[in-house]
């Protein structure tokens, strides 16, 4: 029987936990984590053509524009460990980008022996912006952690790799309130836009990262 090749796409709100467990998910199934925001950060931190049109939308809560996201992202879905699955974390984040994402993935595989789901992270907002301002990550490694839920051993520096921990430029509470706005009027509606094309699971993101991470396992049956 033909393999299929997993394709899970993470959709939430700020800070709703995406990052940490496609973390986790990617240890356990070696799949590779593709982080949306993390690559823009980098081609930001390149200061390439599409980091600094990036840095622009990024700062201020907003979306970066459509073709530069979708260069990034189908450059990396071309690489050679895709080839058996990956899981996309915040990426599509509007209707056209949904679109956008099929258009890429049939001139990749011409979605032959995929399966495709789109995991969304229900969790009320109400802890989530406590969750950003306390959020501190390696940019090294990517290590995600949190002052107050994820601590480090040593303060201030990463478990793993032992540099040390920054604070995401646009993890202000004032930026953080614009991400919200722009994630209800632009992303929420992909919600039903896969519930529609019978591709959505539904996860739910509330307790800690290892009762998600089992909430996340069962879901995926794995
Ligand atoms: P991006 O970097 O993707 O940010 P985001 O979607 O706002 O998501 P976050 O990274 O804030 O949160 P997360 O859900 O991954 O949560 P995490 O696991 O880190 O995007 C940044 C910007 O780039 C966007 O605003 C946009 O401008 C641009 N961009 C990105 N994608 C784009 C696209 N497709 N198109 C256009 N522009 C795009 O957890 C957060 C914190 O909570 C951490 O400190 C963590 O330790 C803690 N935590 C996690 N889980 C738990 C738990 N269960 N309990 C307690 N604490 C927890």
């Amino acid at each position: 029987m033909t393999k299929l090749k997993k394709e899970y796409i993470f959709l939430g709100a700020p800070a709703s936990g995406k990052g940490t467990q496609t973390s986790l998910l990617s240890k356990k199934t070696g799949l590779p984590h593709i982080d949306t925001g993390a690559l823009l950060r980098e081609a930001i931190a390149q200061g390439t053509e599409d980091g600094k049109i990036a840095k622009i939308a990024i700062d201020d809560g907003r979306l970066v524009p459509i073709d530069v996201v979708a260069n990034i992202i189908k450059s990396r879905l071309l690489k050679d460990d895709c080839k058996d699955g990956f899981i996309l974390d915040g990426y599509p984040r509007s209707l056209e980008q949904a679109d956008k994402l099929e258009v890429i993935l049939k001139e990749i595989d011409n979605n032959i022996n995929s399966d495709f789901k789109a995991i969304y992270f229900d969790i009320d907002e109400t802890h989530l912006i406590d969750r950003i301002v306390n959020r501190r990550s390696c940019p090294k490694c990517g290590e995600i952690y949190n002052l107050k839920t994820k601590k480090t051993e040593v303060d201030g520096l990463c478990d793993i790799c032992k540099e040390k921990l920054i604070q995401r430029k646009d993890d202000t509470e004032e930026t953080a309130h614009k991400r919200f706005q722009t994630f209800y009027n632009e992303t929420e509606p992909l919600v039903d836009y896969y519930k529609n094309k019978g591709k959505l699971k539904r996860l739910d993101a509330d307790g800690t990262v290892e009762e998600v991470f089992s909430k996340l396992e069962s879901l995926l049956e794995l």
